[in-house]
């Protein structure tokens, strides 16, 4: 359950003391049946292998059940484990490096806006949401097991003690599966990434899971998944080490085909779907030739951290920018950058702008629509209820793009000083402003 991504490596929360194979049901309530490798079936319109579980969605309540008691189930010795994870004080550090490499790159590659939302999804006893609050983003830590969401405050009390962060009131924990979370959520929609790490193959409902990553995730906002083994049908010790947690503990062990994962994330809306290798190290200078393939096979050969892509579904995927979302309702992620090219007096009465106007934010702005926040542009008198004259964009402009606006303003009753700004209609004004003296 733990350390589920690189099965080279034992973790120092699991150990193996044997393979039991039965084709009763056993312990942990899970039967031969149950971890039937998946096989080619055409259901859901993505012909291959799925998950190394198939339709694991029919037995929801008996995966959810496991995971829920997970860590009452853990051996005594290893229970106080949930509260040192990552760390691993056995030579070489195998799983230290492994997850701490893992979730780094993925932080950078993300390259979030400071103070970002993050939902944390199978958020566990806390140690990546810790890193989380530590680097200042906000966290949703969503986990459907209670005794891990007691872990997990635990740890972030404390951490928020020695490193006197005010991280305390910057994390909520929901005690819920992802497929599960209740619809009213008010940040629905506007989470900057979600993130699963080391939790996507225990999705027991991938399809449902996709969905509510991607309502909960702004326009624009980022979908990763790291820590998660690339499920290789026909190998045999992949096979037999999830076979083996599932005996143990019952919880739902079911990596990902790489085709199936771009299937079902493409089928949920989500565009960009990137898969990557991810390798640290130190590389001896004289080695720059090397190539990014020789080094992945190079550090596997050495027993170092090697995610490539072969082995792990490292991945990352965005929620299109265009998805008939509520849009510019949110002051601190609009901004403007507003140019005048040309102003041409037409008569006393008026002035024709040629304004180009780029959307530096992160929401779209509609030219106008059924919600209020559409965005206009005002030409307004720059004091408290000053008199203003509006223009309407000529088309939606999404984050990043520039539209060029030619409008005959009324300027008739308008006194000087004058300044353009972009307004989101019944909601806000924005910040940015550009003084406009008018010819004489
Ligand atoms: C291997 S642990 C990883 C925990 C944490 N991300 C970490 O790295 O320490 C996987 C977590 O996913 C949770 N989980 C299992 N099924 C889930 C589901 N359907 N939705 C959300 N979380 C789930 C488990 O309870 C468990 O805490």
């Amino acid at each position: 359950m733990w350390l589920n991504a690189l099965q080279q490596w034992s973790s120092a929360l699991r150990v193996f003391s044997g393979r039991r194979r039965s084709d009763e049901r056993n312990a942990s309530g899970v039967t031969q049946e149950d971890k039937k490798p998946s096989v080619a079936v055409a259901t859901c319109g993505f012909a291959g292998p799925r998950r190394f579980v198939d339709q694991s969605s029919e037995r929801f309540e008996r995966f959810k059940v496991a995971a829920e008691n997970y860590p009452t189930n853990l051996p005594a010795e290893h229970a106080p484990n949930l509260f040192r994870k990552p760390f691993d004080p056995r030579r070489g550090h195998a799983s230290f490096f492994t997850e701490m490499f893992q979730i780094l790159n993925m932080i950078q590659e993300l390259n979030l806006p400071q103070a970002a939302l993050i939902v944390d999804v199978g958020a566990g006893a806390g140690w990546v949401t810790e890193l989380f609050l530590g680097l200042g983003y906000r966290v949703k830590a969503i986990e459907p097991s209670p005794g891990m969401i007691e872990a997990a405050r635990q740890r972030i009390e404390l951490f928020a003690k020695k490193a006197g962060l005010p991280v305390k009131n910057r994390v909520e924990y929901l005690c819920s599966t992802i497929e599960e979370l209740p619809k009213d959520l008010p940040w629905r929609g506007h989470a900057d990434a979600v993130i699963f790490f080391e939790t996507f193959h225990h999705v027991i409902d991938e399809e449902t899971a996709v969905r509510q990553a991607f309502e909960l995730l702004r326009p624009g906002g980022l979908l990763a998944i790291c820590g998660d083994a690339r499920w290789l049908p026909g190998n045999d010790v992949q096979a037999a080490a999830w076979n083996e947690e599932m005996d143990r503990y019952g919880t739902l062990e079911s990596p990902f085909t790489r085709e199936y994962m771009e299937y079902v994330l493409t089928a949920g809306g989500f565009q960009h779907v990137s898969f990557y290798h991810s390798i640290n190290g130190l590389f001896r200078v004289g080695c720059e030739d090397r190539c990014l393939r020789d080094c992945v096979s190079d550090f596997r050969a050495l027993g170092r951290f090697s995610g490539s892509a072969e082995h792990l579904n490292t991945v990352t995927a965005q929620k299109p920018v265009r998805s008939g979302f509520p849009i510019a309702v949110d002051p601190a992620r609009t901004s403007s950058a507003i140019e005048v090219l040309r102003c041409q007096p037409i008569s006393d009465d008026n002035v024709e702008l040629t304004l180009r106007l780029t959307n530096t934010g992160e929401t779209e702005w509609l030219a106008q629509g059924p919600q209020l926040g559409w965005v206009s542009v005002g030409l307004i008198e720059d004091r408290p209820s000053g008199l203003e004259a509006r223009a309407q964009l000529p088309k939606d402009v999404v984050p990043g793009e520039s539209v060029t606006i030619v409008h005959r303003f009324s300027i008739a009753a308008l006194r000087a000083p004058l300044v353009l700004r972009l307004v989101s209609e019944e909601s806000f004004w924005f910040e940015e402003r550009l003084s406009l003296k008018l010819p004489k």
